[in-house]
């Protein structure tokens, strides 16, 4: 029997963490959450992000997750000892992951307004480069565009091109993408800046991170396990606060099908018998 992976996100972000456990680790059955009727997380109050990470955590651990992953960059930087407190189980963060992969001085970061004010990034780079220049720019229309389904809109390459201005004027050739929704945007990104510009997700290392730890916690590694019967994917289970149909019809592009979705109430779970 293998650990049941826990994640969460405000939405569909997440999802892109998600991807990678199941196409790292196919064995490991996951547990998604997409906290949509709380969607965005990154424009609310610090009190509001960590209030919101107990409930969420807490009920990722009533259904029984062996080990949570952070697929929330804003829960990540505000929340991590919330999480960790209230998870009982060991937790997998992201943003610690990115010092072991950043390799250059000029380092630029995304991410919600309330993760680049936190200056999470900033601490996790200069643990590794103290001498790095950080610059952090938070980018409060890009989850809700994201969210709507506007991958393609002028209203998005318009605010792309907003937020991109102090990284180029700082000269950077390192962008961090600090929320787990940016890397859908990784193609305009990537056209919007000059080439060579090096994008970092921080969830790959993350990702590479949960194999030991599943492997500590008594899984089988991966290399070990059988072979996996039709139609070779382990088993997920998403669930979503919000319109479960809505989510469906978003995740489809993310995931390559569309998935099952279940509707579930946090603030029911979390109230004492
Ligand atoms: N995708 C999340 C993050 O990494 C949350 C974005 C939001 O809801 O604002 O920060």
């Amino acid at each position: 029997m293998s650990l049941l992976v826990g994640l969460f996100d405000s939405g569909l972000g997440g999802l892109t963490v998600l991807r990678q456990v199941q196409q790292r680790y196919p064995h490991s059955p996951c547990l998604y959450l997409g906290d949509t009727a709380r969607v965005p997380y990154g424009t609310r109050t610090v009190e509001d992000i960590r209030a919101i990470a107990a409930e969420v955590v807490h009920w990722l651990r009533e259904e029984g997750v062996g080990v949570l992953v952070m697929a929330c960059n804003t829960s990540n930087a505000l929340a991590l000892d919330v999480a960790v407190a209230e998870a009982g189980v060991p937790v997998v963060g992201l943003i610690d992951s990115v010092a072991a992969v950043i390799e250059s001085d000029r380092v630029g970061v995304l991410a919600t307004p309330a993760t680049a004010a936190s200056g999470a990034y900033r601490r996790a780079v200069h643990a590794s480069r103290p001498q790095a220049q950080v610059t952090e720019v938070g980018c409060p229309a890009f989850v809700p565009l994201i969210e709507a389904g506007e991958l393609h809109s002028p209203a998005l390459r318009e605010a792309a091109r907003g937020y991109l201005e102090p990284l180029l004027a700082a000269g950077v050739d390192t962008v961090v993408l600090g929320c787990t929704h940016y890397p859908l945007l990784s193609g305009l990104l990537q056209e919007l800046l000059p080439p060579g510009t090096m994008l970092i997700d921080p969830a790959i290392a993350a990702v590479e991170r949960l194999g030991p730890l599943l492997a500590s916690l008594g899984d089988l590694p991966e290399s070990e396990q059988p072979p996996l019967p039709p139609p070779l994917q382990q088993a997920t289970r998403l669930c979503v606060t919000g319109c479960p149909d809505a989510f469906a019809v978003a995740a489809h592009p993310w995931l390559g099908s569309r998935p099952a979705v279940e509707r579930v109430s946090l603030r029911l779970a979390a109230r004492p018998a």
